[in-house]
């Protein structure tokens, strides 16, 4: 019976240690698009029907939807929205004076795959007022929310995003990790976690 209990705590620790920490929740933020675009896609650095390219450097974001046993979550939707490169959202009331870049998709979905994998192609976004460079997060099954959140950017090219020495544990669980594919482009990997309280 006690080798038995204690078999029990074991398998306990080694769940609790191997377990992640589910992804915290955000605000949404004001600037949800009232109004979505035409395209929705994954890219949002190119608009079907227009010749021109997003503005501003790009990166390609990319992860799992996983739980927190690391386990693939399929079929969850991804959505992404964020400012262009000068700062300014495609909701129409950003207050931010000047022109959005016309070129710039603003919001897209991915769908994760069966291993729970996701992807998007986009800008770096600009900061604005006093908070860092950030993307809006919202997962959904089928209709249903599961998940509102935002990503921070670490600082990189010397000036742009979060310290990413001065982080706070929450801070850190929403920063992306940076790296360059083999191409130079920058790429920025995050992994959703979901828990009991975001089942899904
Ligand atoms: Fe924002």
């Amino acid at each position: 019976m006690r080798v038995a209990s204690f078999g029990l705590a074991v398998a306990l620790m080694c769940e609790m240690v191997s377990a992640a920490a589910p992804t915290p929740h955000d605000v949404e933020g004001p600037f949800y698009p009232d109004a979505l675009p035409a395209d929705i896609d994954d890219d949002l650095t190119t608009i079907h029907g227009h010749a021109g390219r997003a503005r501003g450097e790009r990166i390609r974001l990319g992860g799992r939807v996983v739980d927190t046993d690391g386990k693939a979550l399929a079929g969850v939707r991804i959505e992404l929205w964020q400012t262009d490169a000068g700062g300014r959202y495609i909701h129409s009331g950003d207050p931010l004076p000047g022109q959005r870049d016309p070129d710039f998709q603003g919001f897209g979905v991915a769908t994760s795959d069966e291993f729970g994998r996701y992807r998007f192609t986009t800008v770096v976004p600009a900061g604005y007022a006093s908070r860092p460079p950030h993307f809006h997060i919202r997962l959904l099954r089928g209709a249903r929310e599961i998940l509102i959140t935002q990503l921070y950017l670490p600082r990189h090219n010397g000036e742009r995003g979060i310290d990413a020495s001065r982080l706070s544990l929450r801070e850190a669980s929403q920063t992306l990790r940076l790296g360059r594919a083999a191409d130079g482009t920058l790429t920025g990997d995050f992994d959703f976690v979901l828990g009991n309280a975001t089942p899904p």
